[in-house]
């Protein structure tokens, strides 16, 4: 495909469109006119590239290449060992910039003004280059500035859910980039732009296939590893691992073996050799994901063995070949009865990890998921973040939008993320937050880091709804530093997808900045959870949750509704929690409002902080939540003259949708609850 005829929308925050402002244009056509950029490795290279795109795109000029640094040229992207910085750059200033990361600074020498991009690794310099396109695209001057930018999460993992048929799990734009009917597409230039997009966020590891690895997926570590080599090879051109999700019963499926036992001696020498065939083909390989012993997946349980056994078997085996073993905390008994009060599919993480810490091996790293659930709108974050400090932890976070309107509806995650990342466990006392304990640095552990389950496919705009781009970027830019805010992603993103007019930039960041709640207002609210259909999850229906034949999960009846997980009277799930964090969810005074039916059982009339019942708040927030949605959809239309047409209508579809759509919720749960409580609404609107 000719990329110079690529639309913006499938070129996402890489459109690196011609600068507006004249003067500005001026200004940088003079400073980038020649540019150097040392090295040959596949990864300078891709930065090379990528420079030169998008000094072409943003400027209209053609750089000059210079093999060296010359008098005249301004921009110099060098690794931090190069002689040329030894009077430039203090020792002190390049002792900052740690493995992955880079130093753009200005300089003068003879009187001539530089900036010099630099790091200590292929990769620095890589995320160095597009760290250094992005201020050009958000149009900023370039006189006097010295950043040092280092990544907090040492791992930047992106999961992806495809199958090998080309269909994706939750996945809500379009089939696979990478399969198609058992095979690797033919698209291999689609990749090297989705690599593109991924490193330009600064991940660095990738699994390329889905957690539930089925008949044709577990191949891949068989006669089918020639896709994964392909693949391999060109994320690493971008800095990017890979990674595989391995089916548990692998020995017995492919191997013949009668058992899957991970203490069976045959066992471990199957894995031994399939991993050493692996790491002859790809000897950079990542290592392995696993998904056991949870929704009918094959693990360790099967053989009474635990969690730490099986895990530590295969990272034992990955161990010489410096690969890591992540192992996924996302276990429970999906058949479990909800009528026994005392079982809570809430409880199940923790109470499978936490008494096994300190035994997994130290290239296992425990993928642990935001909340206890599974990517509710709300849920509070899970209990084992903190839990667990003699062990690595990852946290999972879900890009795909499975719960919060499949990328039909937009509903902005980056504000949910930051309420994660920024939680405090109370692990170490205050200031133990989520952040911390992920990136290894509240227990001084050697892993950590974020993954996130992608939200794109095979459509032009890679995630069906254009504004779910922003998803992806949020992730990433969170992932490499936890500490940018909300604001700081969203104007970034606006900017670089639709440029640097205010009045765009203002609205959208706006529409993104409020979309989590407007979505949580008109479906399942107070942190009740669910209410979504079966198997699909799209839309509302309260009663819908697939386990729940065995009685409803939101335990709502005539008189009241919620789930009591105090330690006193309900599941014990609040007890899980560090003392500070256990007290305020035990107790329904101190709980907050937004997650109070997660945690208690309490009557309709039950008064919330904010004064209103909480039937009341039921429907005014459903009503709101409406009124919200149509405010979203008359903000784009304001903005039809200043968007191209390819992306204005794509978005303006989806947000008519949405408003539909939120209305069908706003009448199934409003009439829901009327009927079980009741209660008539105090504004006396019509409730269908
Ligand atoms: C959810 C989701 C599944 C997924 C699972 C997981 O249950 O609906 O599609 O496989 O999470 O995270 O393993």
């Amino acid at each position: 495909m000719n990329r110079r005829n690529q639309s913006n929308d499938y070129q996402c925050w890489l459109g690196y469109n011609k600068i507006q402002e004249q003067e500005l244009l001026k200004y940088y056509r003079e400073l980038l006119r020649t540019i150097v950029i040392t090295g040959d490795t596949p990864v300078i290279k891709s930065a090379r590239e990528e420079l030169i795109k998008g000094i072409e795109g943003l400027t209209g000029i053609d750089p000059m290449i210079a093999d060296a640094p010359e008098e005249k040229t301004f921009l110099i992207v060098v690794k931090s060992g190069n002689p040329y910085l030894d009077n430039l750059i203090s020792k002190d200033i390049l002792a900052k910039i740690n493995e992955e990361g880079f130093l753009i600074k200005s300089v003068k020498r003879n009187g001539q003004q530089k900036i010099i991009i630099t790091g200590k690794s292929d990769q620095g310099l890589l995320y160095g280059v597009f760290s250094f396109l992005r201020m050009i695209q958000m149009e900023k001057e370039l006189d006097d500035i010295e950043i040092i930018n280092n990544p907090v999460n040492s791992l930047r993992f992106i999961n992806h859910w495809d199958n090998l048929d080309g269909s994706i799990e939750r996945g809500y734009a379009g089939k696979s980039i990478f399969y198609n009917n058992n095979q690797l597409t033919d698209n291999l230039d689609r990749i090297i732009d989705y690599a593109r997009l991924l490193a330009s966020i600064g991940i660095n590891s990738i699994v390329i296939n889905n957690v539930n690895v089925h008949r044709e997926e577990t191949k891949l570590i068989d006669d089918k590893l020639d896709m994964v080599k392909k693949l391999a090879d060109i994320f690493r051109n971008y800095g990017i691992k890979t990674f595989l999700s391995i089916n548990f019963a692998s020995p017995i499926e492919l191997g013949g073996l009668s058992t899957a036992d991970p203490l069976n001696s045959e066992v471990r020498k199957w894995w031994g050799y399939k991993v050493e065939d692996i790491y002859a083909e790809i000897p950079d390989f990542g290592g392995f994901l696993v998904k056991a012993d949870s929704e009918h997946r094959p693990g360790p349980f099967t053989y009474k063995r635990n969690h730490a056994e099986g895990a530590n078997m295969l990272a034992e085996e990955l161990k010489p070949f410096g690969g890591i073993l992540i192992w996924r905390c996302f276990v429970y008994n999906c058949q479990q009865d909800w009528r026994d009060y005392q079982t809570d599919r809430a409880r199940a993480a923790y109470d499978n990890f936490k008494p096994l810490d300190g035994e997994f091996l130290e290239n296992v790293i425990l993928q642990v998921k935001n909340g206890p659930l599974d990517f509710q709108v709300r849920e509070p974050v899970s209990p084992l973040f903190g839990a667990m400090g003699a062990t690595n932890q990852f946290l999972e976070l879900q890009i795909t939008q499975e719960y919060t309107g499949q990328q039909r509806h937009l509903c902005y995650l980056v504000p949910q993320w930051k309420e994660v990342l920024d939680f405090d466990t109370y692990a170490r006392g205050k200031g133990s937050t989520v952040k911390k304990v992920i990136a290894g640095s509240l227990f001084s552990q050697l892993y950590g880091g974020i993954a996130g389950v992608v939200n794109i496919g095979d459509d032009d705009n890679w995630t069906g709804h254009t504004l779910a781009q922003s998803n992806l970027y949020g992730f990433g830019r969170l992932t490499w530093n936890p500490d940018l805010s909300s604001g700081e992603i969203t104007d970034e993103w606006v900017r670089l997808t639709f440029g640097n007019d205010p009045v765009v930039v203002e609205t959208i960041s706006q529409m993104l900045l409020d979309s989590w709640e407007i979505y949580e207002n008109y479906t399942s609210p107070l942190g009740i959870g669910w209410m979504v259909n079966p198997n699909h999850h799209y839309g509302p229906n309260v009663d819908g949750y697939e386990y729940s034949r065995w009685g409803t999960y939101h335990r709502a009846d005539h008189f009241g509704i919620g789930v009591d997980r105090s330690v006193k009277t309900g599941t014990a799930y609040a007890g899980q929690y560090f003392e500070e964090n256990a007290i305020r969810y035990e107790s329904i005074e101190f709980c907050p409002d937004e997650l109070l039916l997660f945690f208690h059982h309490v009557p309709y009339i039950h008064q919330l902080k904010s004064g209103k019942t909480v039937i009341q708040h039921i429907y005014d927030s459903h009503f709101t939540g409406v009124e919200q949605a149509i405010v979203l959809k008359k903000k784009w239309e304001g903005l039809k003259d200043k968007i191209d047409e390819k992306r204005y209508s794509n978005i303006l579809a989806r947000l008519s949708e949405q408003v539909e759509h939120a209305k069908e919720w706003r009448d199934v749960i409003n009439s829901y609850f009327y009927r079980k409580a009741s209660i008539p609404d105090e504004l006396d609107r019509k409730i269908y």
